[in-house]
């Protein structure tokens, strides 16, 4: 049997790009995902972009006996881990449901891989596990700070538990990719970012603006203290965050214990320079007003990504402009995301 490598929550949006560029390497993946932020379309898109079938299982990593199933059945060797909860205002309503699939989830997967003897683990964390940092660029080596919120506190939890993890057993090869702001889609246009309900983040905000699904972009806070007065934020494309992943597959088949990095581009841009280049690019204008800060943002936050230079041989290749070029030809090809019927999309035009 070909070693497989298990993708949890590989029908979200970072998990499907990175899917996409593991089977392009080469690799062997089975997707588990149950689906309560993404659909199958997804997957339908992803077999005709990599030429192949895709194993794929809707379930729930919170199902240990589905788990045990799986470990038996496939000859898993490695784990990337998406499966999450991420929406971070509803984690303040809901926290039992956040720490239950998102801590609980990952205990139960450790469990699983433990019994079967797979001790290989890339987790999707986030530069939320920094807190408000006391400066940028952000270095792994300032330490973790204090999340604002439920979400970013299963972030957290999940790092120290899976550092618990190493420490105790060294079979335990485990690497905490602390994203940015992933942005952008596949340059096929065929698959990008399509949330469930009403988006949070800025670019799916500022995209269905752009296409009519919202009348108008809140930006929230213009008293900052940034170039411009709104928040400054390191916007990562989502092609490059999928090869950080390659990377570390790479680091974690030699190098056994806990390793964590940041992946981001090192580049801040306000959220007003985002609307402006966006505007620039796809000759749209994009209305908007300014609203009071949202509870929990941080003025600044951009990483500094050379440690994963040095260890991973990683860096971002894509600017802004390919971001949003890549985001707005996903969003205006698939207007309603995976429900817009399937075509394969001409190159958008852009000034
Ligand atoms: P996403 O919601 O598009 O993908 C997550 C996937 O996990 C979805 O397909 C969802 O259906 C699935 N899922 C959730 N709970 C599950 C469960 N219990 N069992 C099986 N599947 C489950 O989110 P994304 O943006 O692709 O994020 C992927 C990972 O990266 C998450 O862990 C997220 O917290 C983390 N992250 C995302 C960002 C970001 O800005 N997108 C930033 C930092 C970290
Ligand atoms: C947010 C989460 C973070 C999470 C990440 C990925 C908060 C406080 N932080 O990061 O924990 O890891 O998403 O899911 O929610 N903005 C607007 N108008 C909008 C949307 C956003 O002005 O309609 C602004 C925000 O105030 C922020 C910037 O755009 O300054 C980026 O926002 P967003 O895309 O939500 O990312 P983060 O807040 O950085």
């Amino acid at each position: 049997m070909r070693k497989t490598t298990l993708i949890t929550g590989g029908a979200g949006y970072i998990g499907s790009h990175t899917s996409l560029a593991l089977i392009d390497a080469g690799h062997n993946v089975l997707v588990l995902d149950n689906l309560c932020n993404s659909c199958r379309e997804c997957i339908a898109r992803l077999e005709y972009l990599a030429h192949t079938r895709i194993d794929f299982i809707n379930g729930d990593i919170c199902d240990s006996s589905l788990l045990a199933d799986i470990f038996s059945r496939y000859d898993i060797d490695t784990v990337v881990h998406f499966a999450s909860l991420k929406s971070v205002e509803e984690s303040t309503l809901k926290p039992l449901d956040y720490y239950t699939n998102n801590v609980g989830g990952t205990l139960n997967l450790c469990r699983a891989m433990a019994h079967h003897g797979v001790f290989k683990l890339v987790f999707s964390s986030s530069a939320t596990v920094y807190g408000d940092p006391v400066q940028t660029p952000i270095l792994e080596d300032f330490g973790t700070g204090k999340p604002a919120n439920p979400y970013g506190r299963t972030k957290l939890m999940i790092e120290e538990l899976l550092t618990d993890l190493c420490n105790a057993d060294p079979r335990w090869s485990i690497a905490l990719l602390r994203y940015f702001n992933p942005i952008g889609a596949h340059e096929s246009g065929l698959i990008g970012e399509d949330p469930h309900g009403r988006p949070n983040n800025l670019l799916p905000c500022l995209t269905q603006v752009a296409i009519g699904r919202l009348p108008e972009l809140t930006v929230y806070g213009c008293d900052y203290p940034t170039v411009d007065g709104t928040c400054v934020r390191d916007y990562i494309h989502v092609v490059d965050l999928a090869n950080g992943h390659l990377k570390a597959l790479e680091v974690l088949q030699h190098h056994n214990g806990i390793h964590y990095w940041n992946l981001g581009t090192g580049i801040g841009y306000s959220v007003l320079q985002i609307i402006h280049s966006f505007e620039d690019i796809t000759g749209i204008t994009v209305p908007y007003r300014f609203a009071p800060r949202r509870l929990g943002d941080i003025a600044k936050c951009w990483a500094d990504p050379s440690k994963a230079g040095r260890e991973l041989g990683w860096r971002a290749q894509r600017g802004l402009e390919q971001m949003i070029i890549d985001t707005w030809r996903w969003q205006s090809c698939n207007p309603l995301g995976y429900q817009s019927s399937f075509e394969v999309p001409a190159l958008i035009e852009v000034k």
